[in-house]
């Protein structure tokens, strides 16, 4: 059974991207292994460039032991995140941040890929005003995807959302999107 892990950037009741994320994962509620973090609730620590990873294997903090486990078991990473300051909330930039053992393996051990299992992922992003943050946050996420063996494969991107309410047809493009990524193609 193909593996799915969800890292939630909102800890809103009502949260826009978490709703957008629920549909858009709604077609692999069967037939899948489906893992949800919440950035918050993981509250990673952050990472403070020590450099253990590039002497040693792994991190010096054990915090995010279980959810890199994960991470390195699945086949879709899909990261679901308001726009905070242009940019992911601290908790989630926390965990991006963490990934570093990833580059160390690659760049200091010459692991190539540091990653064995290639992954497919997606990004749920929802900013309150329009057009902000997508860019940044989609560069980011890509430029650590190449060295992560993962491939974005798909963006959802919701503006305005401190003005205008979530539609039904944009959920409806979200299980869409999902559908796709999930159930076709060879996925
Ligand atoms: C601390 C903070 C910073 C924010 N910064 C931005 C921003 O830079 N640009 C923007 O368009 N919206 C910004 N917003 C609004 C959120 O992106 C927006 O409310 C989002 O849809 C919330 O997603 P959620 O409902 O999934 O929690 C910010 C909100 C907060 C609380």
């Amino acid at each position: 059974m193909k593996n799915i892990l969800v890292i939630n950037g909102s800890a809103r009741k009502g949260s826009v991207s978490t709703a957008l994320c629920n549909a858009f994962i709604e077609a692999a509620e069967n037939g899948f292994n489906i893992k949800t973090y919440n950035a918050y609730k993981l509250n990673a620590k952050p990472c403070y460039g020590c450099g253990y990873c590039d002497k040693n294997k792994g991190c010096i903090n054990h915090d995010l032991d279980e959810f890199m486990a994960d991470f390195e078991a699945a086949d879709y990473f899909i990261v679901s995140t308001p726009v905070f300051n242009g940019s992911v909330p601290s908790p989630l930039k926390a965990i991006v941040d963490r990934f570093q053992r990833y580059y160390a393996l690659r760049f200091a051990h010459g692991i190539k890929p540091p990653v064995t299992k290639p992954k497919k992922a997606a990004l749920i992003i929802t900013a309150g005003s329009k057009g902000e943050g997508k860019e940044n946050i989609e560069n980011m996420f890509k430029q650590q995807f190449t060295v992560l063996n993962t491939t974005l494969e798909t963006v959802i991107f919701v503006d305005s959302t401190d003005t205008v309410e979530l539609t039904d047809t944009q959920l409806e493009n979200a299980k869409n999107k999902g559908s796709k990524l999930f159930l076709m193609a060879g996925s």
